[in-house]
């Protein structure tokens, strides 16, 4: 029997916001699964009369019988979709789900730590991913003047990837900085600050006048975990794992580096074609599902974001484009003056000292990240920090440097976040 899955995410969405289809919050995700040749035929031709945007596989042409099918679709057309669907299926099965169900994985452990309410969230320690998603639903509903929550897509193993949006409400058109934590999934420090840089907002919001400006005419959109398959392994099975989890050569090897699937330079530098690379590209530019979330959110909203910061560990780095060459990136004098601002903010807060300059200089030359394939789309501010340490704990920073990192790395984005602000 055919079925169909609608895994539709009512857990953060009122039907009307989904079906206003002004934001990009109206993200529906259909799973379909074609139990024979003529299904498989007549799911090709909706998908391409519909030209849907086709998550699994890559191409129409290889959907498969008895093969799942992901495909997103603009909540608005989700009415008109549905029923050419239903023309192809006499039965079909409809599971309307909310995110924090399809978000749940009992396997993970400390699964059952005790849940404590957000007031008494301890910021200071690393989470597992359950108590991040507990942690963005209570924010959200706490805020709800302030902080919204969306959905950017899902993992390869199916888990929602959510956003939080700040914004005050207001009728003016505003400009968008994006921040982005953990697409690397053992760099527990990176997710803890998105999670603190949401939490200083929310608390200082209405005393503090740095803030508020900056809220007049900019959204901020966080991503706390953005590799959550590979954060939910590094948790529960090896800690110092790093990419997604994707499968490859029929499961005999594991996970995407998420930032080097980006499709700038692709798979050139400090890439590798073997999947049992930590540094493997993917089978494609843009292959993982994590990647294309991303990618599709940034090309929707590409004329209002003006600032992209993707949030790394360790070496203690402001790293201005460009990864893939060595050659000076477009506007390369005024993105280092901004890092060495941004860095000399964060040595002033506890002495601990942080670089600035072009990624493929400090760090090493890489191709297909995030970060480069964004400033080549045309976002003049693009940044990767590297946070704590320099070296001696490297990706198991102590839960003790949680918070003086926290507020060193505050103190730079929001330097940043200032100076885009002030010449926009
Ligand atoms: N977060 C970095 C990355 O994206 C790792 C930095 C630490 N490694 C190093 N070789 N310094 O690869
Ligand atoms: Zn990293």
């Amino acid at each position: 029997m055919r079925q169909l899955w609608i895994v539709w995410t009512l857990g953060i969405l009122t039907l009307q916001e989904c079906f206003t289809g002004t934001e990009y919050n109206g993200v529906i995700i259909l799973e379909i699964t074609p139990q024979n040749e003529k299904e498989v035929q007549c799911l090709q031709n909706i998908l391409q009369s519909w030209l849907l945007d086709i998550w699994k596989p890559l191409q129409p042409e290889n959907i498969n019988v008895k093969a799942t099918v992901r495909v997103r679709i603009p909540s608005t057309a989700l009415q008109l979709v549905k029923e050419d669907l239903l023309h192809c299926s006499q039965s079909l099965e409809i599971l309307i789900d909310n995110v924090k169900h399809i978000a749940g994985n009992k396997t993970e452990t400390k699964e059952t730590r005790s849940k404590k309410s957000i007031t008494e969230y301890n910021y200071t320690t690393y989470h597992p991913m359950n108590e991040i998603y507990d942690w963005m639903n209570e924010i959200a509903k706490n805020h709800s003047d302030l902080v919204t929550q969306h959905l950017l897509g899902l993992t390869y193993e199916s888990r929602p990837m959510q956003y939080l949006k700040i914004s005050q409400p207001s009728v003016r058109h505003k400009k968008i900085v994006w921040i982005d934590c953990g697409i690397h999934a053992r760099e527990w420090i990176a997710p803890a600050f998105c999670q603190w840089f949401v939490k200083e907002i929310v608390q200082n919001y209405q005393n503090d006048q740095r803030i508020r400006k900056i809220l007049q005419s900019l959204d901020i959109y966080v991503l706390p975990v953005l590799n959550i398959d590979g954060y939910i392994y590094s948790w529960t099975k090896e800690r110092l794992w790093r990419k997604n989890r994707s499968q490859y050569g029929n499961g005999t090897c594991y996970g995407v580096d998420l930032n080097r699937n980006f499709n700038v330079s692709w798979c050139t530098h400090r890439s590798s074609t073997n999947c049992s690379s930590n540094s493997f590209c993917g089978s494609s530019p843009v292959s993982e599902p994590e990647t294309r979330a991303v990618v599709e959110f940034v090309e929707s909203r590409q004329s209002d974001i003006v600032c992209f910061l993707t949030i790394h560990s360790y070496s203690q780095l402001i790293l201005t484009p460009n990864g893939y060459s060595a050659g000076l990136s477009r506007n390369y004098n005024e993105s280092l003056k901004v890092a060495q601002m941004a860095a000399s903010a964060m040595e002033k807060t506890h002495g601990t000292k942080y670089r600035a300059g072009p990624f493929s200089k400090l760090l090493y030359e890489a191709s297909g990240t995030s970060q480069d394939w964004v400033h080549d789309l045309g976002i003049d501010f693009s940044f990767t920090l590297e946070l704590r340490d320099n070296g001696s704990h490297k990706f198991t920073l102590p839960e003790d440097q949680i918070q003086p990192t926290c507020e060193e790395t505050m103190a730079g984005v929001m330097t940043i976040i200032k100076y885009v602000n002030d010449k926009y």
